[in-house]
């Protein structure tokens, strides 16, 4: 997968782009770059941003800056863009982003990711170069980049290769291996502490045992609270 994060602030990727997954991701032959399209703004000073017709607080990500700036880094009109590759916008209202998601995401052979800033984005950005608007959820981050670096940590982390025991992805929190429902409880050593003693099934060697304990706790954990487990449709 070639997975790129368009943003103003490329260097704010930098401490991301050196964890372990994603240099082995990056080792297995995918791609993770942190693109900046400032440098080909058509505008003077290097501007890519503008006060908001209608009036109020902030600037806005021009859409003559972004056009520029994803032609010059991809070669192509951003319109056609998105006819080649997930070009998705990180805006708080949009899809937010879940496992259901994150698989769909982890199919995909090239994403774009594009940070906005200040006030956001000009309408025509989203509507003309953009897939998909994802969120992570109902509240403002100052920025677009760490949305994009979770997003980007919740698919680098399913592609083979990234962690490093094979089936580490697989039977965690609302996956289709758990039928979404949250993880079952973990213990390590010591096998007693404090008078709270490890459930036995996990001592007993007995996988088939254990690995009916863990499902039944993870369905339980499910259906502990409303919103506790994801419905995978
Ligand atoms: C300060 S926010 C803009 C908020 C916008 N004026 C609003 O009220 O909806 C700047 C940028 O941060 C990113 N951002 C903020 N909150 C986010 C969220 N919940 N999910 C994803 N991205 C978010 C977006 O890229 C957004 O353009």
């Amino acid at each position: 997968m070639q997975l790129d994060v368009v943003t103003l602030f490329p260097e704010s990727l930098d401490w991301f782009k050196g964890q372990r997954h994603v240099r082995n991701a990056v080792e297995a032959g995918h791609e993770v770059r942190a693109l900046d399209p400032r440098p080909h703004t058509p505008l003077t000073g290097r501007q890519v941003d503008d006060t908001p017709f209608g009036g109020g607080a902030g600037m806005v990500l021009r859409v003559d800056a972004m056009e520029a700036g994803l032609r010059g880094l991809y070669g192509v009109d951003p319109v056609e863009l998105k006819t080649q590759r997930r070009v998705i916008a990180l805006v708080p209202n949009g899809r937010v982003l879940d496992d259901v998601l994150v698989d769909e995401l982890v199919q995909e052979e090239a994403i774009t990711l594009l940070c906005g800033r200040y006030e956001g984005f000009d309408e025509r950005i989203l509507e003309e170069f953009c897939t998909d608007r994802v969120s992570l959820g109902q509240y403002v981050l100052a920025g677009g980049e760490l949305a994009a670096m979770v997003v980007a940590d919740a698919i680098v982390r399913k592609l083979p290769g990234a962690l490093g025991h094979a089936d580490s992805a697989g039977e965690e929190s609302f996956s289709a291996d758990l039928d979404g429902d949250p993880e079952y409880p973990h213990y390590t050593r010591p096998a007693e502490w404090r008078g709270w003693p490890v459930p036995s099934v996990l001592l007993s060697g007995n996988h088939a045992e254990i690995e009916r304990w863990r499902r039944e706790q993870a369905r339980l954990r499910g259906q502990a609270a409303p919103g506790a487990r994801l419905d995978r449709g």
